[in-house]
């Protein structure tokens, strides 16, 4: 029962929180968050998510902590020792990091490439984007087999190295650096963006009441969007904030992380939002293009900044990268944390090592198969009249297997399991009013419509128009 502290425990509660914030924050934060807020209205978009994630994200935060600590095992062994008929929304929990994190990595690929051709340009290297549009260099990057793949494995590579190293002296030591770097250099970002002329355009589309996009029906698209967002910002539903859970000692306090967590997650995806928007805006841009945000927009913002604009490029996707990088150890370490569960049971050697290069092999081939697809550019086939495999990575995890498993986490619940973690050592829970209510009512509703919007928008069904 207690094999859990072979596989690690957390040294301190600085470390535990900063790999938490650090899973969570990651390219959801830093690219998913603005160029949604870009397509879904700006401000409207903005307010919705901050009452989802006040209603919803810190109560199933809260739930799978608790769930984690109290059974000290991976996803699918927290299930199951709720009960075996729970086993499945375990494995929806498994599934879904395996899913995500070959294009989680490949687009952490895609970063470590933009930092160095930013260098490139800086030094006048001649392996920077040059002058180039950036619409075409990005183009050209990603139907390149070859350098996108390279890209993708060097990333899986760096997210191995580091998860073998174990969870304290492993994950923990290199988000503890980490994640203040990356705070650090969001301000340098922000500075510079804010104090562009014309930089108030930005600020006003964030933070100027707009409810143009409730019109018709907006309002429950835009709902879905921000449910989403948040559920995958902030790592929910996925396994891994029960995984990190078990980790924790028992004399941590649950309650106190649970509202930890989701706030610095809010506060650095809104803090990307101010980088991001007034640079857009004070060259003359729109943020609406969705997924081009982050790698065409902006690019064509920094080769635009004059001199010290590659300098900025490159702090700036270096913080993506160590967002992203952080957040993949986190998506390899629930996959693995489970299969060292699995070992156990069986009475063998968990074998840390040998499970995350294992696992670190398979995710290199699902990335690298990612990859070649070149965004859906390089005449792969594709299933389900979706037009990548990434979205099809995305869909089937983001879109359906995360919503429905943590609907039926919010169901099944026991709230006195929570009830009974977050009171030990005499901590109190203050909140456990709002808690009972929001896991009951609020949480399944919301994921329910979460769900039917994801697959509107997804297979275009116009269920809602
Ligand atoms: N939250 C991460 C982001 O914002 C991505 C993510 C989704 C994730 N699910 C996860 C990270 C599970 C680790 C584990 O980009």
């Amino acid at each position: 029962m207690e094999h859990h502290h072979e596989k690690g425990q957390w040294g301190s509660s600085f470390g535990f929180l900063m790999a938490a914030i650090g899973s969570a924050v990651g390219l959801g934060n830093l690219w998913g968050f603005p160029y949604k807020m870009g397509m879904n209205g700006g401000f409207a978009f903005l307010l919705l998510y901050l009452i989802l994630v006040v209603f919803v994200g810190y109560v199933i935060c809260l739930g799978e902590l608790s769930l984690g600590r109290h059974f000290g095992k991976g996803v699918v062994g927290a299930y199951e020792s709720l009960s075996k008929k729970y086993a499945f929304i375990g494995w929806f929990g498994w599934i879904s990091p395996l899913l995500i994190i070959g294009f989680y990595c490949m687009l952490g690929g895609y970063c470590l490439k933009y930092a160095f051709a930013n260098l490139g340009d800086f030094f006048g290297a001649g392996f920077g984007v040059g002058g180039q549009d950036s619409a075409a260099f990005f183009q050209s990057f990603y139907t390149d087999q070859l350098s996108s793949s390279v890209y993708t494995i060097l990333f899986v590579l760096l997210t191995v190295l580091i998860v073998r190293g174990g969870v304290s002296s492993g994950i923990e030591r290199f988000t503890k650096v980490a994640m203040p770097a990356l705070f650090v250099s969001l301000v340098i970002v922000i500075i510079r963006s804010v104090t562009l002329p014309g930089a108030g355009a930005g600020l006003e589309f964030i933070f100027k009441p707009n409810w143009e996009v409730f019109q018709g029906p907006g309002f429950i698209n835009v709902l879905a969007a921000a449910g989403g967002q948040m559920f995958f910002s902030l790592s929910l539903g996925m396994g891994i904030t029960v995984t990190y859970g078990s980790y924790m000692k028992k004399d941590a306090n649950l309650e106190r992380s649970a509202l930890i967590i989701p706030f610095a997650d809010t506060v650095i995806a809104i803090m990307a939002s101010l980088a991001i928007m007034p640079a857009v805006f004070a060259t003359g841009q729109e943020p609406t293009q969705g997924p081009g945000l982050l790698f065409i927009t902006l690019q064509s913002v920094f080769s635009a900044m004059g001199k010290f604009g590659p300098i900025f490029g490159f702090i700036f996707y270096m913080l993506v990268f160590i967002a992203a990088i952080t957040s993949s150890i986190a998506l390899l370490e629930a996959i693995c944390s489970t299969v060292m569960d699995k070992r156990a049971e069986k009475g063998k050697p968990m074998n840390r090592k040998a499970v995350v290069n294992l696992i670190g092999l398979i995710v290199c081939l699902e990335g690298v198969f990612v990859a070649l697809d070149g965004l859906g550019e390089n005449g792969f086939p594709h299933i389900f009249g979706l037009s990548t495999w990434l979205d099809t990575f995305d869909l089937i995890s983001e879109g359906i297997l995360m919503p429905l498993g943590a609907c039926y986490m919010a169901i099944i619940l026991p709230t006195e399991l929570v009830d009974k973690e977050v009171t030990l050592n005499n901590n109190k829970f203050r909140t456990q009013k709002f808690f009972d209510f929001c896991i009951k009512f609020c949480a399944p509703l919301l994921m329910v419509l979460v769900l039917l919007g994801q697959i509107d928008s997804f297979f275009g069904l116009k269920i809602f128009s």
